[in-house]
């Protein structure tokens, strides 16, 4: 008779000393096969619950052992057998490690073929070959155990905003295009040939609606979609804990938010994050770490050497400010170990992303044991300029000082990625530290040099800050924004605002962004329709659900928290998609493809 294998006892991580004498049933997938070659085989069987060691004795179970003999890595099986003790064998390692289940029945309920990548914790397949056998890559331990920590995470955001009296509330995938700024994935419409759905960036305007409806307190777990340039922490297709709430302001949202994102981290790692997070504006994180996601794990601050710096003969310093630009210095602490050929790669990789170059100076000791100034560029600095460069920039002999010099958001850029890049390799970054930072007050607008125009720098239905409202016009630069961000370990986990609740001032800011009432109409009517029929104050923010796993499963790769991911250039190896669609399809949809298209992809196909 076959063995019940939709009876099983437990699962492959249960069976402990306490059951040995029992008898029991288990199902799973071969994990290891070692044969003694005399009387006895051993196979590791695995599910999603662990590990078994199965002992097959040709003495006693002859039948079972044959079989035994007989299966392969990853072939299913189900087996009935005793559990018994290992004896002096003990593997420490493993939850099951003081049993072993003596087999004396087994079946096999499917084989396998030889799988193109071992099934083990450490795999050296490249992750193209991953995605396409992802149903393997997700049988393994490490994969397994990020996502059951996946789902307890939403659990746990989930349980936190139920009691907060959140109320969970699904909002369209087939929408409007969504004003978040990327690209939007669009589907056609059968039924209206030539129009098109969007894929939502976000529910923004939809939780928006929400709140004019009364639905006070929204959260969802929400699918947004996004076609723009793919990093290590961005998916086309990714989750938001996304949230709304009306009658609030800033620090109402700000206060939900650390307290829901410390108990998540309570729950899934054990780990206490303090609240209220520490707040920075906009602008001071900027002028101190050069990026609007600082990791405050260590310290190393940009500090602007202008002053200093343009009283020297360097002309690339010169010149940087008499353009309006600036100096920044950061100080590495022992760096003045570093030899030439280091900071001559260091000044490559610097110019690889945008810089001119990389001028330093260490910092030595001179007479009497003072500080000076030596190598690089340290040749401009003379007289006073040394003690109040070495002041200015609190460094010690054995340290060495980097620049950066000209617009203001270039050297914060180059900086930050130095000061990040310099951190990681020389291990300055404390293990086990977590620090929280809310960014807030960020402008309203960035202005294009390209198009000549102003942009929203979140979404254009931020509300300015109050008593920046009479500056709309006369001073969009100087506008900050009631909007805040919420940074952990220099990751942004997330980010909102406050909403514009009125029409008159929604339509100021239109006005401001050049979206003329035409556009915005046919753009956002229904929002805009909205605001006239009672719209209470309200604000909200949405967190990156992945970016969140990434960070509790220490993975810098957001591949590695989705189940069925895309690749670097959105496309899905599993399923071959995006893929081409039959004629029929298209012509249904009234799509026609351009000429170049088709000759494109008749080159693929070849
Ligand atoms: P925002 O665009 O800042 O705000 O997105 C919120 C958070 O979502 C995550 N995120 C992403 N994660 C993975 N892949 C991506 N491509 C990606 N893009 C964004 C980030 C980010 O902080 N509607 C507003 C929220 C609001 O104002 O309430 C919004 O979507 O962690």
């Amino acid at each position: 008779m076959a063995i019940a294998y939709n009876k099983r006892s437990c699962d492959c991580g249960t069976l402990r000393s306490s059951d040995i004498g029992k008898e029991v049933i288990l199902a799973g997938w071969i994990n290891n096969y070692r044969d003694h070659g005399d009387n006895l085989v051993f196979i590791d069987l695995r599910d999603r619950g662990g590990l078994t060691q199965c002992r097959f004795n040709v003495d006693t179970d002859p039948e079972a052992t044959k079989t035994a003999r007989t299966l392969r890595k990853e072939d299913v099986i189900a087996v009935r057998g005793e559990v018994i003790s290992r004896g002096e064998n003990i593997n420490p390692k493993l939850a099951t490690g003081e049993i072993e289940v003596s087999i004396h029945e087994v079946d096999i309920l499917n084989k396998s073929l030889t799988p193109p990548f071992e099934v083990a914790d450490h795999v050296e397949a490249n992750e193209d070959l991953r995605l396409q056998y992802r149903f393997l890559d997700l049988r393994r331990g490490p994969m397994q155990k990020i996502m059951v920590a996946r789902h307890h995470l939403l659990q746990a955001f989930r349980h936190f905003f139920y009691n907060e009296g959140f109320l969970d509330v699904e909002t369209p995938i087939l929408t409007k295009s969504t004003p978040e700024g990327a690209r939007d994935y669009l589907i056609p419409s059968r039924v209206y040939p030539g129009e098109f759905y969007a894929l939502p960036q976000s529910p923004q305007l939809f939780k928006q609606l929400l709140m004019i409806s009364g639905y006070d307190r929204y959260m969802q777990i929400a699918r947004c979609f996004r076609d723009e340039d793919l990093r290590a922490d961005r998916q086309p297709e990714f989750t938001q804990v996304d949230l709304e709430m009306a009658f609030v302001d800033v620090d109402e949202v700000l206060d939900v938010v650390e307290r829901s994102v410390a108990y998540v981290w309570k729950e899934i790692a054990g780990i206490e994050l303090p609240v209220p997070f520490k707040r920075m504006d906009y602008d001071e994180v900027m002028r101190d770490y050069g990026i609007d996601r600082p990791d405050l794990r260590f310290d190393m601050k940009l500090i602007d050497v202008s002053e200093i710096a343009g009283k020297t003969e360097f002309k690339i310093f010169q010149n940087a400010i008499k353009a309006g630009g600036v100096v920044k210095a950061i100080c590495l602490p022992g760096g003045g170990e570093m030899t030439r050929k280091e900071t001559d790669a260091l000044t490559a990789e610097m110019q690889g992303i945008g810089a001119g170059g990389l001028p330093l100076c260490k910092v030595g000791k001179g007479q009497e044991g003072k500080p000076e100034l030596q190598t690089g560029s340290a040749k401009f600095f003379t007289g006073d300029l040394v003690p109040q460069l070495i002041q200015a920039m609190k460094a010690k002999a054995g340290d060495i000082i980097f620049f950066a010099a000209g617009e203001f958001l270039e050297v914060c850029k180059h900086l930050a990625w130095l000061r990040t890049t310099l951190a990681e390799r020389r291990g300055m970054i404390p293990k086990d530290k977590w620090e929280a930072l809310w960014v807030i007050n960020m402008p309203m607008f960035e202005w294009d040099e390209e198009e000549q125009r102003w942009f929203a720098m979140h979404h254009p239905f931020t509300m300015p800050r109050d008593e920046h409202l009479e500056k709309l016009e006369s001073d969009p630069a100087a506008v900050r924004a009631k909007s805040y961000d919420v940074v952990l370990n220099g990751s942004e986990l997330g980010g909102g605002s406050i909403r514009i609740h009125r029409l008159d001032i929604q339509n100021r800011i239109f006005r401001l962004l050049g979206i003329d009432e035409a556009e915005a109409h046919r753009k956002f009517e229904h929002l805009l329709n909205a605001l006239q029929y009672g719209a209470p104050p309200h604000g909200g923010l949405a967190l990156g659900l992945d970016r969140i796993a990434m960070l509790l499963s220490e993975t810098d790769n957001i591949r590695d928290v989705i189940a069925f991911p895309k690749t670097q250039k959105a496309y899905c190896p599993l399923t071959e998609c995006p893929s081409p669609i039959d004629e029929k399809q298209l012509n249904e949809l009234g799509i026609d493809l351009a000429p170049q298209t088709k000759a494109k992809m008749q080159a693929k196909e070849k």
